[in-house]
C-alpha cells in the first residue's frame, strides 16, 4: 500500500489506516478478543501501518486489544490514541464529560502506555476540545510529554479552525481527526483550508458514513441497543429512507468504475488531498480487503466533479449527533 505523510514533522503512514473502535465499542456488540486481534494483524499483513484507538473505546478495552495485537509489530506501525473524556456524574457515570487538564492528560498517558504495551504513543489526540481548559494548557501538556519521549506527535479531534491555530502555536499539530465523507462535508468550509495553510494532516473518521455509504444499511436495518447509530438522528428510519438517494449516486458511480460503493467513498477522500488519511473501521476480513482496494482506485478531477455534482444535489437529512454529543463539537 502507498504511504502518506501527516503534518510537517513527517509522520509516515499507510494511505488507509484501520479504525479499531468498532471492534470493542460503539457499533454493536464487541468482537471476541482473539478475533479482534486476528483482524488487526490481518491489516498489518496487508500493509496497513496506522491504527486508531482511544482511552474511551470500551473504555480501556480497545486499547488493550490494539496493544496486544500490535506488540509483535510495534516498530513497524503507528499507533494513535486519544485522551479527553472522563465519567460524568450528571449523566449516570457515562464517559461524556471532557477533561483536558494537564495533570489528567499526564495520568491518562501513563495508563494508555501500559494498555498499549509500548513506551511511546506515536500520535496523541485530544478527543474533544474541553471548554473548561484553555487549549494552550492542553497543548503545553502534550509538549511536555513529547519532550519526555512519551508521545511523538500531537493531534486534535473535532476542533474548529480557531482552536487548531491556537494549539498549533504552542505545539505543532500533526493531524486533525474529524468526521469527513460524502455524508458530511462541512470541514471543507474553514477547517481544511486551515489545515492546508498550516501543513497539518487530516484523518477523516467515519469515512464510510458509519457504514451507510457502503449500501449495506437501509431503512429496514435494526441497530442493537449498544450501537450508537440507534440514537443518531441521521440514522432514524425516515432519514435513512431519505438519505438512500446519496448511496444510490455512489453505487451508480461505483458500477461505472467496477468498484464497490465503500471503495469509491474512500477513493474520493484520498483524491481530495495528498495529506488525507482515512481510517475506515470493520470487524470483518472480507470488508477489510474490500476497503483496502479503495486505495488502488485513482479518481481524476473529472471523476471528482461528476461525483460531487450528483451527490451535492441530495440534501442529507438528520443531524450527525444527538444533542448530548453535538454540544461537544468545537466551532
Ligand atoms: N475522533 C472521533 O471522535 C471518532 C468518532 C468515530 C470514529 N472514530 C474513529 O474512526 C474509525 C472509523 O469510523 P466509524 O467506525 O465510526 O465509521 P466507518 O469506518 O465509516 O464505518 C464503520 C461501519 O461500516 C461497516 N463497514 C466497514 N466496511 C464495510 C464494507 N466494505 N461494506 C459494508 N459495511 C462496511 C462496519 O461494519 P462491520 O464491522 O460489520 O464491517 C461498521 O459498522 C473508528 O474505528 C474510530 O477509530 C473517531
Amino acid at each position: 500500500m502507498q504511504k502518506r505523510t501527516l503534518g510537517k514533522s513527517g509522520l509516515e503512514v499507510s494511505a488507509l489506516g484501520l479504525g479499531c473502535m468498532g471492534l470493542s465499542f460503539g457499533l454493536g456488540p464487541a468482537t471476541e478478543k482473539g478475533e479482534a486481534i486476528k483482524l488487526i494483524r490481518a491489516a498489518v499483513e496487508r500493509g496497513v501501518t496506522f491504527f486508531d484507538t482511544a482511552e474511551v473505546y470500551g473504555p480501556f478495552v480497545n486499547e488493550e486489544v490494539v496493544g496486544e495485537a500490535l506488540a509483535p509489530f510495534r516498530k513497524d506501525v503507528v499507533i494513535a490514541t486519544k485522551f479527553g473524556f472522563e465519567p460524568d456524574a450528571g449523566n449516570d457515570g457515562k464517559w461524556t464529560a471532557t477533561n483536558s487538564q494537564p495533570e489528567h492528560i499526564k495520568q491518562v498517558v501513563e495508563d494508555s502506555l501500559k494498555r498499549l504495551r509500548t513506551d511511546t504513543i506515536d500520535l496523541l489526540y485530544q478527543h474533544r476540545v474541553d471548554p473548561n481548559t484553555p487549549i494552550e494548557e492542553t497543548a503545553g501538556a502534550v509538549k511536555d510529554l513529547i519532550q519526555a519521549g512519551k508521545v511523538k506527535h500531537f493531534g486534535l479531534s473535532e476542533a474548529g479552525a480557531k482552536t487548531i491555530r491556537r494549539a498549533h502555536a504552542v505545539q505543532p499539530v500533526t493531524a486533525l481527526q474529524s468526521e469527513y465523507s460524502l455524508f458530511w462535508r462541512e470541514p471543507e468550509e474553514s477547517v481544511m483550508p486551515t489545515l492546508q495553510e498550516l501543513g497539518i494532516g487530516f484523518v477523516p473518521f467515519s469515512p464510510l458514513g458509519k457504514g451507510f455509504l457502503t449500501g449495506k444499511i437501509d431503512s429496514s436495518t435494526k441497530f442493537d441497543s449498544t450501537d450508537f447509530r440507534a440514537i443518531v438522528p441521521r440514522f432514524s428510519e425516515d432519514n435513512r429512507k431519505a438519505n438512500q438517494a446519496l448511496v444510490d449516486v455512489i453505487a451508480k458511480f461505483a458500477d461505472q468504475k467496477q468498484a464497490t460503493p465503500a471503495q469509491i467513498a474512500l477513493a474520493w477522500l484520498l483524491a481530495k488531498a495528498p495529506w488525507i488519511v482515512p481510517i475506515p473501521g470493520t470487524t470483518k476480513l472480507s470488508r477489510l480487503e474490500e476497503n483496502l482496494g479503495g486505495a488502488a482506485i485513482d479518481l481524476t478531477a473529472d471523476d471528482l466533479h461528476s461525483l460531487e455534482e450528483a451527490s451535492s444535489e441530495i440534501k442529507v437529512e438528520g443531524e450527525r449527533y444527538p444533542a448530548t454529543h453535538a454540544k461537544l463539537i468545537d466551532r
